[in-house]
C-alpha cells in the first residue's frame, strides 16, 4: 500500500510540478468574462407557433428567468469568486468592474445576479445586516445600436446571413431535414423552411425542458436531437463568411484586445469585465476560434478570457468554458497555440476576425432621427 501511495505521489508531483511553475510565473492582470443568460420561459415569437395556454408562464411573464435560471447566474457569480478571491480582493471598488449586458430583461437580470454572487458587502460595506448584497452599476446599449451582442439587428449582417443561407453549399445541407420542416410546419401551422426558423421552435422547446414542462408528443427524443443538428446549420449560417464571423463574434474578441489595452493605460485598472449575452453570443465565438464546444451553449454557460503576464513582461491569453450544468471549468486550446497563449500569437490567430471601425459603428448609420430618438424611449415588453 505504502508503496503505491509513494508511487502516486511522485507521478502526482511529477505531473503538477510543470503546471505549478507555470502558474506561480503567471500573474493575472484581468478576467473578461462572456456568459449566455439563465433559463427562462418562452418568448412571445417562440410562442405563437405553439396554441397553449401561457398562463403556465406566470408569474415570470414570457422571457423572463426562472428561479433555476436565476441560480444558474448567481453560481457563475460564486465560481468567479472562488477562482479570482485573491486577484478580486474582498472590498468593492466601482473602478474594479465593468457589467455589461444586452437589453433585454433577461441578460440585465443575469448580470445583476452574477454581481450578487461575485461581491458580498466586506463588513465595512455592509448597509443592511440582514441583505449581503449591494447594488452595483450595470450598463447596456439599446439593441438597435448594440454592436457587441446584437449583430443579428444589423441590416448589412441581415443581408449577408440571407446570402449565407440561400447558398448551394447550405441549401443542401438543410436538404436531409426535408421531412422535418414538413413535420414542423404540420404540427406549428407555420411555412418553415429554413434553419432559422427551426432554431425558434428548438429554443422554446429548450425552454419548455428546462422547465420540465412537458413536450409536445410530436417532439420525440429523435426528432429534439435532429432540431439541435439544424440549431447547429443555423450557427453555421449566422458565421459563414469572413464578413459575418466579423460582426458576430469578431466584435467581441475586438472588445476584449481593446479592452486590455484600455486597462493599460488607466491609473486604477478594472480587473474584471462582464458582458451579458445570449447563446448566439457564445456560439458566434465557437465559430470563429473554431472551438470544439458548446455546440449547442446552455443556459449560464460562459467563456472566459484571461489576461496573464510573466516576470519577463510577456502577455499570455487564457481561454476557459464553464458550462453551466456540470459546473466544469475547462481551458480551451486554441487552434495553432498552447492553453496559454502569447498575446502576439492570438492577435494573429485572431487577425481576420477584428472588424473595423466602420464595421464595428454601421448601424448608427442606419437610424433615422425618429429611431434614434425611439432608442431612449420605453418599449413596453421588450423580452
Ligand atoms: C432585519 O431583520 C429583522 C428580523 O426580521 C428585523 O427586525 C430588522 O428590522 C431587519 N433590519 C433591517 C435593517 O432591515
Ligand atoms: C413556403 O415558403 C417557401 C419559401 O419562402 C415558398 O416557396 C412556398 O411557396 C411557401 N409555401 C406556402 C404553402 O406558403
Amino acid at each position: 500500500m505504502s508503496h503505491i501511495k509513494l508511487i502516486l505521489t511522485i507521478i502526482i508531483l511529477m505531473l503538477g510540478f510543470p503546471f505549478q511553475l507555470v502558474n506561480t510565473e503567471l500573474n493575472l492582470e484581468l478576467v473578461q468574462v462572456l456568459f449566455r443568460h439563465g433559463d427562462r420561459t418562452p418568448r412571445k415569437k417562440e410562442i405563437s407557433m405553439d396554441h397553449h395556454d401561457i398562463t403556465i408562464y406566470e408569474p415570470w411573464g414570457l422571457a423572463q428567468l426562472t428561479n433555476e435560471g436565476k441560480m444558474r447566474e448567481y453560481r457563475i457569480g460564486t465560481m468567479l469568486r472562488e477562482r479570482y478571491d485573491e486577484f478580486l480582493g474582498s472590498i468593492y471598488h466601482p473602478t474594479d468592474v465593468y457589467a455589461y449586458s444586452s437589453d433585454h430583461d433577461r441578460t440585465k437580470m443575469s448580470l445583476q445576479l452574477v454581481l450578487a454572487g461575485l461581491y458580498h458587502p466586506a463588513s465595512i460595506q455592509t448597509w443592511n445586516k440582514n441583505l449581503s448584497w449591494m447594488p452595483i452599476p450595470t450598463y447596456y446599449m439599446p439593441e438597435k445600436v448594440d454592436d457587441l451582442l446584437k449583430p443579428d439587428l444589423s441590416p448589412l449582417y441581415i443581408n449577408a446571413v440571407k446570402e449565407a443561407r440561400n447558398t448551394e453549399d447550405i441549401l443542401q445541407k438543410i436538404l436531409p431535414y426535408k421531412d422535418l420542416l414538413k413535420l414542423l410546419s404540420e404540427k406549428t401551422g407555420l411555412n418553415i423552411t429554413t434553419s432559422n426558423l427551426a432554431y425558434e421552435i428548438y429554443n422554446q422547446l429548450a425552454a419548455k425542458k428546462a422547465m420540465n414542462h412537458l413536450l409536445p408528443k410530436w417532439c420525440t427524443d429523435e426528432i429534439y436531437k435532429k432540431l439541435q443538428e439544424i440549431v447547429n446549420i443555423e450557427y453555421e449560417v449566422r458565421s459563414y463568411t469572413p464578413f459575418l464571423r466579423r460582426l458576430n463574434g469578431g466584435t467581441i474578441i475586438k472588445r476584449f484586445l481593446d479592452n486590455i489595452k484600455i486597462n493599460e493605460e488607466r491609473d486604477r485598472p478594472r480587473k474584471i469585465y462582464l458582458y451579458s449575452g445570449h447563446e448566439v453570443n457564445i456560439a458566434a465565438i465557437v465559430r470563429a476560434l473554431n472551438l470544439i464546444e458548446p455546440e449547442l451553449p446552455p443556459y449560464g454557460c460562459a467563456i472566459i478570457f484571461e489576461k496573464l503576464k510573466d516576470p519577463n513582461g510577456r502577455t499570455f491569453i487564457r481561454m476557459l468554458f464553464w458550462n453551466g450544468i456540470t459546473e466544469e471549468l475547462k481551458a480551451y486550446k486554441i487552434h495553432g497555440c498552447d492553453e496559454i497563449c502569447p498575446i502576439e500569437t492570438y492577435v494573429d490567430i485572431v487577425k481576420d476576425l477584428l472588424p473595423s471601425d466602420e464595421e464595428v459603428y454601421h448601424k448608427w448609420d442606419h437610424l433615422s432621427k425618429k429611431e434614434l430618438r425611439q432608442l431612449y424611449e420605453e418599449i413596453p415588453n421588450l423580452n
